[in-house]
């Protein structure tokens, strides 16, 4: 933890970061940097929107924590000129709150749901409905003598957010027009993150500095900005002020950022996984266990970017560290796991399942 009471790779924003945030955050798509995909695809669907004077479909917008998922809510509507309400899952407990919500939109505004997979049933249910017919049924009074009364929501686009699309009911999912998949970043992407963020920010930062802080910032560019900050101080205080590749290295050492940019929860699921259970197969919420976490944190936080860094495989019978994970840890693996050739029966290396993404 440091002054913003925040563990420097957590993906999640302190609460005393928003403000920062705010400050970095890309305001249009041409801003944006990667996501090539999500960006033509979105960019395609908000233009034909414009040109048709209509709102465009809804929007699910689905990843990791970090990658952007709010940043691009706020920037559909930037681009269509509308004004943008905000709330989260968790803050739709009954359906009231939502129709209140609703029936405060003005025609073409963004709604954003945040976590939208948390959202309560009553109020998914107003949803379905509205996202539908722009309308939605109020039921007023109790028992026998509750009636229902037809209230007409001024067209709108529903955009939501969600680390877990897998834990969305299919009729919630099937209602939205357009589902981006947010993918972690490549090195050379969070470099422009940081060049962009160093510019805002003041912060004298040499190439060789900017490659290595990206290397390590777990794909995602809110750890990127996050990390430039804390080798900033570093720079500052111990050095002249310029984050140089030396510079990078040393500050990111004293934060505990690993090599591979892994943190200290990841190390602690691999090291679990590895030692306590030999590697696994193991399920999820046994690791949690393990590690004293939430099987949420360890599912939606660890789990997607050591798949993607290639140390750990999801199979249908648990969680396997990959040989690569072994040897970060400074361990042979067995010829079993996954990554590594079975000296004696080459061909059984297809077995399929290994190193599938399941969810998302
Ligand atoms: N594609 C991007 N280009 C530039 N900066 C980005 C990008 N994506 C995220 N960021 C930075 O990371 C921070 C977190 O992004 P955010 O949209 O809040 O992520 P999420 O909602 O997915 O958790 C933003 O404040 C912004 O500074
Ligand atoms: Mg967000």
């Amino acid at each position: 933890m440091d002054e913003f009471g925040e563990a420097p790779l957590d993906p999640y924003a302190a609460p005393a970061e928003h403000d920062l945030e705010t400050s970095l955050r890309p305001r249009t798509l041409g801003e944006f940097v990667g996501q090539q995909r999500v960006r033509e695809q979105l960019e395609l669907v908000l233009t034909g929107a414009l040109r048709r004077g209509s709102p465009p479909d809804h929007v699910l917008l689905s990843g990791p924590p970090g990658l952007g998922k709010t940043s691009l809510a706020m920037i559909i509507a930037a681009e269509l000129g509308t004004a943008l309400r905000v709330t989260s899952g968790p803050a739709l407990e009954r359906a009231g709150d939502l129709a209140s919500m609703l029936s405060n939109l003005a025609e073409g505004d963004v709604l954003f749901i945040d976590e939208i997979h948390r959202i309560a049933r009553p109020a998914e249910e107003m949803l379905y409905l509205a996202m539908e017919d722009f309308r939605v049924d109020v039921v007023v009074g109790k028992g026998p003598g509750a009636t229902s009364i037809p209230l007409e929501i001024a067209p709108f686009t529903l955009v939501g957010a969600t680390t877990r699309s897998g834990a969305l009911t299919g009729p919630l999912r099937d209602r939205f027009g357009f589902t981006a998949h947010m993918e972690f970043y490549v090195p050379g992407e969070l470099e422009r993150v940081l060049r962009r963020a160093a510019g805002i920010l003041g912060v004298d930062l040499r190439p060789d500095g900017a490659h290595e802080i990206a290397r390590r910032s777990r794909g995602t560019p809110r750890i990127a900005n996050r990390l430039l900050r804390r080798v900033r101080d570093y720079a500052e205080v111990r050095a002249d002020g310029a984050v140089t590749l030396e510079v990078a290295r040393a500050a990111l050492s004293v934060y505990d950022v690993d090599e591979l940019g892994l943190d200290r929860l990841d190390r602690a699921v691999l090291n679990a996984l590895v030692r306590s259970f030999g590697g696994g197969p193991v399920g999820v919420s046994t690791l949690a266990v393990a590690v004293g976490e939430e099987p949420s944190t360890v599912e939606e936080v660890c789990e997607p970017y050591l798949v993607r860094a290639g140390m750990l495989a999801r199979t249908p019978r648990g969680r396997v560290a990959t040989g690569a994970a072994w040897r970060h840890l400074g361990m042979e693996p067995p010829p079993t796991a996954p990554g590594e050739q079975p000296p004696a029966q080459v061909e059984d290396l297809g077995r399929g399942t290994l190193g599938t993404d399941r969810t998302e």
